[in-house]
């Protein structure tokens, strides 16, 4: 393991400077709260900016540091995964879903705004997501694969599916295959399309590279959706900024609830060791793959 080698600047630091970036391209790429329909702006703003770990830029930007990527190139893909992340959030909450008041620290967007509203909130940062990504001036074949790994990581394959799964789940015990597969969907596919877009964002990738990627980002998807079910059922609703408890309160199929505390905790560290091995063979520098290591340790190891 590398452990005894370290990228500068240390974690914490890196990670606010990408936040902050991402801050701010989120607020170029949106459209204006004084563009009409002002409302509908108002809320996608609201949705999207301030608030939020940033995960999935912060996996762009670290795979796209692996292969020299250009920094324009990342803060659009960083930037169209978080619109797609944004808008699941806005409909995972409606009453026809999770059904959720509390989001990010703040009233969810269908109560501060109206149940249409949320709707249209989602649907309109979708398209706006595939519209910033299409923008890029990466060569054309590989702007291509670019967005549809992004088409088929949000879709019925993707999030959408693992979403009605999540749904047509309520009150079942599944098995372990079922629910590693729901987990991998609605939360897996977007995580991994953030990795696999930063390194394109950088160039195309040979086959030892790319199922390197595909090893780790699906390690640390799976891991990510793990320590959601960890935290949901361990933490509290102010530190997570979102209702704690929900999903024994709504009956739903857990790692929790189908492996326990203690064996959700040991497969979170299990899937973090995968993902560091992952990462072994990739071509380009130990030194540069450090970062990916570190958001897989950040992953597992988050208290919200
Ligand atoms: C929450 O995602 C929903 C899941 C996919 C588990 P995050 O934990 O990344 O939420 P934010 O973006 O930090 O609010
Ligand atoms: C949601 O999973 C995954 C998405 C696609 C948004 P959860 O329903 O567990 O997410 P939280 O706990 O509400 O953030
Ligand atoms: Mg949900
Ligand atoms: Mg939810
Ligand atoms: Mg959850």
């Amino acid at each position: 393991m590398p452990d005894t080698i370290t990228v500068s600047p240390d974690l914490a630091t890196w990670m606010k400077s990408i936040q902050e970036k991402i801050e701010i391209a989120l607020n170029n790429f949106l459209p204006e709260t004084k563009q009409i329909p002002e409302r509908l702006h108002d809320a996608m703003r609201y949705a999207t900016m301030d608030g939020g770990k940033r995960v999935r830029p912060l996996l762009v930007y670290a795979a796209g540091q692996l292969f020299d990527a250009n920094k324009d190139e990342l803060a659009r893909a960083a930037c169209a995964l978080e619109m797609i992340h944004a808008y699941s959030l806005v409909h995972d909450d409606m009453p026809c879903m999770d059904d959720d008041a509390l989001r990010r620290g703040k009233p969810t967007v269908h109560k501060k705004y109206d149940e249409a509203s949320a709707l249209l909130v989602g649907d309109a940062l979708q398209s706006h997501a595939f519209f910033i990504l299409s923008q890029g001036k990466n060569p054309p074949e590989r702007q291509l694969t670019m967005l549809q790994i992004l088409a088929h990581a949000a879709g019925s394959q993707g999030m959408c599916g693992g979403q009605a799964i999540d749904l047509a789940s309520v009150g079942l015990n599944l098995n372990r295959a079922e629910l590693e597969q729901m987990h991998q969907l609605k939360t897996g596919a977007l995580l991994q399309a953030a990795v696999l877009l930063g390194a394109l964002c950088g160039k195309t990738l040979s086959e030892e590279d790319n199922t390197a990627l595909h090893r780790y980002s699906r390690a640390i998807g799976l891991a990510f959706q793990v320590v959601d079910d960890i935290l949901d059922a361990t933490a509290d609703s102010a530190t997570l900024g979102k209702t704690a408890g929900k999903d024994a309160a709504a009956n739903k199929p857990t790692y929790v609830t189908i492996l326990g505390l203690e064996s959700s905790r040991l497969l979170a560290e299990q899937l973090r060791q995968e993902a560091h091995n992952a990462l072994l063979p990739l071509t380009a520098s130990v030194h540069r793959s450090e970062r990916l290591n570190q958001l897989a340790d950040f992953i597992v190891q988050r208290k919200a």
